[in-house]
């Protein structure tokens, strides 16, 4: 699979300058490590990272995508137990038969092929403990990941972070990976710090995701494209790091939308970036979605942090203010704070600005309007 494909990589020899997080990974397996977050923004290569080295360690194990749960809305365990049930035909074809003969015999659950298909309804709280239970016992270890698992911070009426805390404490074999695009909303479900919290005192493992270097973006730009046999002007690689930065999951898509056409000019970044500008929109305005009254202050701050650059939060305050009027206080750093959980905003030593450098050109345009 070449550099450029743009599904998450499975394959090392397609993961470029993963090295060091491959390590960490692999000692959190081979250390029977109970729980583990995988952490970075959109597009940094969480999944990944996460698929290639399960596929490399061939260690069984079930991927639960949480983007597969409705997309807006509460949801219940029952949800959940749903979605894990459906994903056990991502296991290897031996667990995965065992698992299967146990299903089998539950109210609610029905085999076709490798196919399941569930009852909701039918479905207990029960059911999900003792299909957990069966998984700790079938194999000496199998990791469950759960990808993009704060979207579970949408379950109503239970606490998702007791059955984390509760598979830490007894199913020995299972290791737990959640990876989050959306740290703060992650934490906040994981009650990170709060003594309260079921999973409070349990160590747990975190790999934090960061963008390439200018430097290796390039590298790795040069590499994609000698793979597809084209060799593109210095200038080009340039220009292209300095629109994406060193975001890989950028990087891939500007990559193979240029190996459709072939050609290396300044028009067909423009014409890239506005693709990618959209998606990014697209994205923001799921989020705003459900914040539907005060989508007029969340977008004069997000978009007057991306006309700033970097601002403090008193200078961001002011400027938004100008755009749409008086903002209370406590409504602003609520904003703010939702801003920075979701990942839309970045707050480093007190300063404020958007680290995705496609969404701050979109947010500098007209193509979203307040
Ligand atoms: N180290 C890498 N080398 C080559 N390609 C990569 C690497 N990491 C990610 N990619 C590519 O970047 C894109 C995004 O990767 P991936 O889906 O793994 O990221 P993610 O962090 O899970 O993104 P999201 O937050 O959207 O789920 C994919 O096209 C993938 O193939
Ligand atoms: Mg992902």
């Amino acid at each position: 699979m070449p550099y450029f494909d743009l599904r998450p990589k499975r394959n090392r020899k397609d993961l470029f300058n993963m090295e060091e997080e491959i390590k960490e990974f692999t000692s959190i397996i081979k250390r029977k490590v109970p729980l583990a977050l995988i952490l970075g923004l959109k597009r940094y290569g969480k999944t990944s990272l996460v698929l290639t080295c399960l596929e490399e360690l061939k260690i069984p194990y079930i991927y639960i995508d949480c983007r597969l749960l409705p997309s807006l809305g509460a949801l219940s365990i029952n949800d959940f137990t749903s979605i894990l049930i459906e994903s056990i035909p991502t296991l290897a074809r031996k667990t995965r038969e065992r698992i299967y003969r146990y299903l089998e015999k539950i109210e609610g659950i029905t085999i076709a092929g490798i196919k399941l298909r569930i009852r909701p309804s039918k479905i207990k709280f029960q059911t999900l403990l003792s299909i957990l239970e069966k998984i700790n016992s079938i194999d000496e270890r199998i990791v469950i990941v759960i990808d993009e698992a704060q979207e579970l911070r949408r379950i109503t009426r239970y606490r998702i972070d007791s059955l984390f805390a509760y598979i830490y404490d007894h199913l020995e074999n299972i290791t737990l990976i959640l990876t989050g695009s959306q740290i703060g909303l992650l934490y906040k479900l994981l009650r990170k710090g709060n003594p309260e919290a079921p999973l409070y005192g349990r160590a747990y493992s975190e790999i934090k995701l960061k963008p390439f270097t200018p430097k290796l973006s390039i590298k790795f730009l040069q590499k994609g494209f000698n793979e597809q046999g084209l060799n593109p002007p210095q200038w080009f690689l340039e220009k292209t790091v300095e629109k994406l930065d060193g975001i890989v999951g950028w990087l891939t898509y500007l990559g193979f939308k240029v190996c459709e056409k072939r050609r290396f000019d300044e028009k067909i970044i423009e014409e890239i970036l506005k693709e990618a500008m959209a998606m990014s929109i697209m994205e923001l305005e799921h989020f705003l979605s459900n914040r539907y009254q005060a989508r007029k202050r969340y977008l004069a701050i997000l978009k007057t942090a991306a006309i700033l650059e970097n601002a403090s939060w008193n200078e961001l305050y002011r400027a938004a203010e100008a755009k749409v009027g008086r903002i209370p206080k406590p409504t602003y750093n609520k904003i703010i704070g939702n801003l920075v959980d979701a990942g839309f905003l970045t707050k480093k030593e007190k300063i404020y600005s958007i680290p995705d450098p496609v969404l701050k050109e979109a947010l500098k345009s007209e193509l979203i309007k307040i």
